[in-house]
């Protein structure tokens, strides 16, 4: 294993928080801690706030992000956003497969694979997320499930876009709780993540591929996690919204 291989990656996920005038806002206090950070800084907003995010952030280290994105390229969608309006914005990332959107919103995993390849396609970075519930858990099937919903995300997916894909571990259970995995548990899950990119795509691409873990990670225990030889990062719910707090984990990684 070898960290050095792949860039550290810490993403808020705003999640459906701060209008676009208290995003301008947030996004003031941001600038101030997160500046020199030694990791990749990304902000994924909604939809509403992402003009202002790009312009704002113009010039700094911060990197904006939607949070979902859809498969076709235009079309009769009503309420919908393609990957090329996100592009034209400016846009450079996109989650795709949140598990609050298969919990509340009927996503699959063949819509997660649709939406990232169409992310893709129009030259954004995705981060893909996967993760078990809990009665996954206390059932022994994290790994297996956790291999294939990566492995259908990343279906018809070339090693060449590899180099736009992050994998953001966020086990359900420990999404918005306050219920943390530990450290030992993100990195056997990202460990097993990692294993199935070698058998997928080879050594090079699975050790050139940020894995980040998500689920109540926050300014206290951030340290421990992004210690782990496989967590190059971290994808960040609430404490996303806390410009110290997020401050503290961007400093967290960049060690
Ligand atoms: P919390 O950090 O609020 O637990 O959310 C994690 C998450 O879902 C990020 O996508």
């Amino acid at each position: 294993m070898n960290k050095s291989l792949r860039k550290t990656v810490i993403a808020g996920n705003w999640k459906m928080n701060k209008t676009a005038t208290e995003a301008a806002a947030l996004i003031e206090q941001l600038i101030p801690a997160v500046e020199g950070a030694d990791c990749e800084v990304v902000i994924c907003t909604p939809y509403t706030s992402l003009v202002t995010a790009v312009e704002k952030t113009k010039g700094t280290n911060i990197h904006v992000g939607a949070e979902n994105v859809h498969f076709e390229k235009s079309g009769a969608y009503t309420g919908e956003i393609s990957a090329d309006m996100l592009v034209d914005l400016g846009v450079e990332y996109v989650i795709t497969g949140h598990s609050e959107r298969r919990q509340y919103f009927a996503e699959t995993d063949e819509t997660v694979n649709k939406r990232t390849k169409a992310a893709l396609e129009a030259g954004l970075k995705a981060i893909v997320c996967v993760g078990e519930s809990l009665a996954q858990r206390e059932q022994g099937v994290t790994e297996e499930l956790v291999r294939m919903q990566t492995k259908i995300a990343l279906q018809n997916v070339s090693a060449e876009e590899m180099s736009r894909v992050i994998i953001a571990y966020e086990p359900v259970w420990a999404i918005g709780t306050g219920r943390t995995a530990t450290a030992e548990q993100a990195q056997e899950v990202c460990a097993a993540i990692r294993k199935l990119l070698v058998e997928l795509y080879g050594e090079t691409v699975a050790q050139a591929t940020t894995i980040q873990y998500g689920g109540s990670m926050n300014a206290g225990n951030a340290d421990e996690l992004l210690g782990k030889a496989d967590v190059d990062g971290g994808l960040i719910g609430g404490a996303s919204l806390k410009a110290a707090d997020f401050g503290t984990i961007v400093k967290a990684a960049s060690k």
